[in-house]
C-alpha cells in the first residue's frame, strides 16, 4: 500500500480553527444519546445530514481503486463544510488530529468524525490471518486478539474497525477466504460475537475499544467460481441457514455497523437489496447502528446494470436501507436534490444521521474528539512487547497438524543437522499475511531466525530455492511466481542430501490471498512443488511447514510426505510460534475451519452438504450415482480436522432426552482419554443431523464443541446440552422451525465423526 504523508495539506485548511462549535455537546453530557442526537439532528442543514452520510477515503493507504487526481483538496474542504462523516485510511495520532481538527473547529456544526480502518488482524501488532485464528477453535483467544488490535488501533487514532468478516466461504478459489472464519455457520457465528465483543468491549467511550462492522452483508463467500466480486445466487434456505446465522450473531452481540457486500444476490446488487437491508438486517434483526457501503459499491450500481447514473444509484441505495457511502460520492452529490425533488423520504435521510450520530456519541467524540489521540499513548502501545504473549499464544494455536507419520516430529532437541528450505523461510513480511495495511515490511519473525535462535543444540542449514519473493511484495503482479529459474535447487538439493531432517517452507506469499487475489490453482504456486519433489527424491525425511492464506491442494505431499503442519500466515510471531511446535513445547490443537479439496474441480467443498439422491455407494458399480468418475468425493482433510503429538480416545457415548419447560432438551456425553504420552488438548466435536425434515438438510451440523487439555492417561467426562434451538432451522421464509421426530447425533475429533446415536423426539 502506498503511503503518502498528508499533513502539511491538512494544516493549511486549519487556518480558521476554533473550538466554539463544541458548546452545544459539552452542555449535554448528562442527558441521553438519543436526546442529543435529536438536539442535534434539529440543528443540521439537509446538507450536514448528508454529509454525515459521507464516508472518504483518506490517501494514506488504497484499499480501492486508486482515486483519480484532484480529490484529494475537495475532500478536506468538505471537511470543512461538515459535508463528510468519516474518513477511512487515515491513522497514526498526528495525521487523524490534524484531518478532526478541520471538522471539528472549521466546520458550522463542529460534528467529530469517526476515523475508519481495515483492522483485520492487528493494526502494526499481526495477528494471525482470520482463517487461522478460526482454526484455534479458541473463543477467548479469538476475542483477546480483537481487543489487542483494538487497543493498538485506538491509540493510534482509529475509532471503527471494518472487521469482523463474517462471510462463510465454501471455495478455496476465493481470496477472501483468508479473512473470514471457514465454512462452518456455527463455528463462525461464535468467532462473529467474539471478535465483536473483542473489539468493541464491554464500553465503547473507554479510550481503548474501537466500534465494529459485520461484513460483507452479504453472500459475498459464494461469488460464483470465487471469482472476485462475482454474481451470487443462492436460495432462501443456504441464506438463513448458512449466510446469515454469523451477521446475526454479530448484531446479537451489538456490532456497531454493517457492510453491504459488492455482489449481486440473486438479481439485486447487496448494496441496493431492500430485503436485505430493510427487511431482515434492521426490522427482523432489529438492528439499530449504521449500514456503510463498501467502496464505491453504490457507484457500481451503474455497472451491475441497476442504476442509469450516480443519481438513480444514490436513490436506491438509501431507499434499501443503506446509510454511509464509502467513496462513490453519490450520495453528497445527489441526495440532496433527491429529497428536494421529492423522490427521496427526508425521514430516511434522518434515521441514517440518527444511526451515525448515536455511534458517534457512543464513543465519546463528542465529549472530547481529540480522546484518542494521545502521541504518549501512541508510542506506549504501538508495537508494546506486552502483545507478544497473547499474540504468540493464538499463533501456536491457529496451527493444525495434518499429518505425522513415524512420529517425526516433535523435533528432537540436540545433535541433528536440520535442513531448511524454501523462499518463505528467510521472508521477514509474507507471514504478516494480506489485510495488514498498516503494519511495517519486514516486521515478521522468519522460521530462518527463530530456528536459529531457539534453545536447542542442532545445526541448522537454509536454502533458499527458488526465489519468488522479490524484495517486499504488496501486490501478487511484484511476485515472481512464474519464475523457470532453477539455479537455487542445486544448494537446497545438497544440504537436504546431509541432513537428518529436511524443513521445507513452502506455500502462498502473504499477498497471494486477500481481496482481489482468487485462483484457479491451488497447488503450491511456481517452482515450489517441483523442489518438494527434488528434495523428496534425495531426503524423504521431511516436514512440510505450509504457509497459505486458504486450503490448497495437497494430495501429492499427503502421499510422500511423512509430516505435514499447516501453518497459514500467522503474523508477527510466525517463526517462533512454528518453532515451538516444531519442537514440542507447544502440542498442536488446531482444527481445521475449512475443508481441504483433493482438486479444485471439487470446489465448492463443505462438510455440511445435503444428502443427494443417488447418494455416492461404493458397493454400487454402475455411474448412476453422485460422484466424479476420476476423484473421490471426500476432502484430502475434513472440516474440524487436526492432529496431536499425543492421542486421544473417545468412549462411553450416550444420548438422553427430557423435557424441560415443555421443551425438548438432549444431554450428551462422552468421555475422552489422552491415551498418548504427551499432555495434549483435543476439541471435541458434536454433530446433528435431522434426517426427515419438511426441506432436506445437511447430513451433519456441528451444534456444539468442548477443547479439553488432558495429561497422559487422564480421561474427562464431557457433557453437552442441547435445546430445541439447537435443532432446529429456518424455512426458506425465514420462518424457525423445530420439528419433533427422529435426530442423529455425532461426536468426534473432526467431522469425520467416529460415533453415532439416534434419538427419536416425540
Ligand atoms: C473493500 C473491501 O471489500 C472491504 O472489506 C474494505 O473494508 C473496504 N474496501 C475498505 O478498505
Amino acid at each position: 500500500m502506498k503511503k503518502v504523508l498528508i499533513y502539511s495539506l491538512i494544516l493549511v485548511g486549519c487556518f480558521a480553527c476554533n473550538s466554539s462549535n463544541q458548546d452545544f455537546v459539552l452542555n449535554n453530557s448528562n442527558t441521553m444519546i438519543s436526546e442529543k442526537v435529536e438536539a442535534l439532528l434539529a440543528k443540521m442543514t439537509l446538507e450536514e445530514k448528508i454529509g454525515q452520510m459521507n464516508q472518504y477515503s483518506g490517501f494514506m493507504d488504497f484499499t480501492g481503486p486508486q482515486p483519480k487526481g484532484g480529490q484529494q483538496a475537495k475532500k478536506y474542504k468538505d471537511i470543512e463544510k461538515g459535508l463528510v462523516g468519516s474518513m477511512l485510511n487515515v491513522h497514526g495520532v498526528e495525521n487523524v488530529k490534524a484531518v478532526q481538527k478541520i471538522a471539528v473547529e472549521n466546520s458550522r456544526l463542529g460534528i467529530p468524525l469517526i476515523f475508519a480502518f481495515d483492522i483485520v488482524h492487528g493494526y502494526k501488532t499481526i495477528s494471525p490471518i482470520p482463517l487461522a485464528e478460526a482454526a484455534s477453535w479458541n473463543l477467548s483467544l479469538i476475542k483477546r486478539s480483537a481487543e489487542i488490535a483494538a487497543e493498538e488501533a485506538s491509540a493510534a487514532g482509529i475509532n471503527l474497525t471494518f472487521a469482523p468478516m463474517v462471510d462463510i466461504s465454501r471455495d478455496a478459489r476465493w481470496g477472501r477466504v483468508m479473512e473470514g472464519a471457514g465454512e462452518d455457520p456455527y463455528l463462525g457465528s461464535l468467532i462473529a460475537k467474539a471478535r465483536v465483543e473483542g473489539f468493541q468491549g464491554k464500553d465503547l467511550g473507554l479510550p481503548h475499544t474501537i466500534a465494529a462492522t459485520a461484513k460483507h452483508f452479504a453472500a459475498y463467500g459464494f461469488a460464483e467460481a470465487g471469482r472476485e466480486y462475482n454474481t451470487v445466487d443462492v436460495g432462501t434456505t443456504t441464506l438463513y441457514n448458512t449466510i446469515f446465522p454469523p451477521f446475526k450473531a454479530a448484531v446479537d452481540a451489538d456490532v456497531k455497523a454493517v457492510m453491504n457486500s459488492f455482489n449481486v444476490l440473486n438479481g439485486i446488487p447487496a448494496t441496493a437489496d431492500q430485503f436485505l437491508i430493510r427487511d431482515v438486517l434492521k426490522k427482523k434483526w432489529n438492528f439499530n447502528g449504521f449500514v456503510v457501503s463498501d467502496w464505491d459499491s453504490v457507484g457500481e450500481l451503474k455497472n451491475h446494470g441497476f442504476a442509469q447514473d450516480g443519481r438513480d444509484a444514490a436513490k436506491k441505495a438509501i431507499i434499501a436501507g443503506c446509510d454511509m457511502d464509502m467513496e462513490s460520492y453519490h450520495f453528497i452529490e445527489e441526495l440532496a436534490s433527491l429529497v428536494n425533488d421529492g423522490e427521496v423520504d427526508l425521514q430516511l435521510i434522518n434515521d441514517a444521521v440518527r444511526r451515525i450520530l448515536t455511534l458517534k456519541f457512543e464513543l465519546g467524540l463528542f465529549d472530547d474528539p481529540y480522546k484518542y489521540l494521545s502521541k504518549k499513548r501512541e508510542k506506549e502501545t504501538v508495537y508494546s512487547q506486552k502483545f507478544k504473549k497473547d499474540i504468540l499464544n493464538i499463533a501456536r494455536q491457529s496451527i493444525v497438524l495434518l499429518k505425522n507419520n513415524n512420529q517425526l516430529l516433535p523435533l528432537k532437541k540436540d545433535h541433528q543437522q536440520i535442513a531448511i528450505i524454501g523462499d518463505l523461510a528467510q521472508d521477514k513480511t509474507s507471514a504478516l499475511g494480506s489485510w495488514r495495511i498498516a503494519s511495517d515490511d519486514g516486521k515478521a519473525e522468519s522460521l530462518v531466525e527463530a530456528m536459529q535462535n531457539y534453545p536447542a543444540t542442532n545445526s541448522i542449514r537454509y536454502a533458499q530455492g527458488p526465489k519468488f519473493i522479490k524484495g517486499d511484495v504488496h501486490f501478487v503482479k511484484e511476485l515472481n511466481v512464474n519464475t523457470t529459474d532453477k539455479s537455487g535447487f542445486e544448494e537446497a538439493i545438497k544440504i537436504a542430501k546431509q541432513a537428518d531432517i529436511v524443513i521445507m517452507n513452502l506455500g502462498e506469499h502473504g499477498f497471494q490471498s486477500g481481496e482481489g487475489r482468487s485462483r484457479t490453482k491451488l497447488g503450491l504456486p511456481g517452482l515450489q512443488q517441483e523442489l518438494l519433489e527434488a528434495v523428496y527424491e534425495v531426503n524423504p525425511n521431511i516436514v512440510l511447514v505450509l504457509q497459505n492464506g486458504r486450503p490448497l491442494t495437497l494430495t501429492w505431499a499427503e502421499q510422500h510426505i511423512p509430516a505435514i503442519v499447516e501453518a497459514w500466515q500467522l503474523g508477527s510471531f510466525n517463526g517462533s510460534a512454528i518453532a515451538q511446535v516444531l519442537y514440542g513445547d507447544y502440542n498442536p490443537s488446531g482444527k481445521l475451519p475449512m475443508s481441504f479439496p483433493r482438486s479444485v474441480g471439487q470446489l465448492p467443498l463443505y462438510y455440511n452438504h445435503l444428502p443427494t439422491g443417488r447418494p455416492n455407494d461404493p458397493s454400487q458399480q454402475d455411474v448412476f450415482k453422485s460422484f466424479y468418475i476420476d476423484q473421490q468425493n471426500t476432502p484430502l482433510y475434513p472440516f474440524g480436522y487436526g492432529l496431536s503429538y499425543t492421542q486421544f480416545k473417545l468412549s462411553n457415548f450416550s444420548v438422553n432426552s427430557f423435557s424441560e419447560s415443555n421443551e425438548f432438551k438432549v444431554s450428551i456425553s462422552v468421555e475422552l482419554t489422552n491415551t498418548g504420552s504427551l499432555f495434549g488438548t483435543e476439541t471435541v466435536q458434536l454433530y446433528i443431523q435431522d434426517p426427515v425434515a419438511q426441506i432436506s438438510r445437511p447430513i451433519k451440523e456441528l451444534k456444539s464443541f468442548r477443547q479439553v487439555s488432558l495429561n497422559p492417561n487422564q480421561k474427562k467426562l464431557i457433557n453437552f446440552l442441547l435445546s430445541e434451538k439447537d435443532l432446529g432451522y429456518y424455512l426458506p421464509n425465514g420462518d424457525w422451525i423445530f420439528e419433533k421426530g427422529k435426530f442423529n447425533f455425532f461426536i468426534g475429533t473432526s467431522s469425520d465423526t467416529s460415533l453415532q446415536a439416534e434419538l427419536n423426539l416425540q
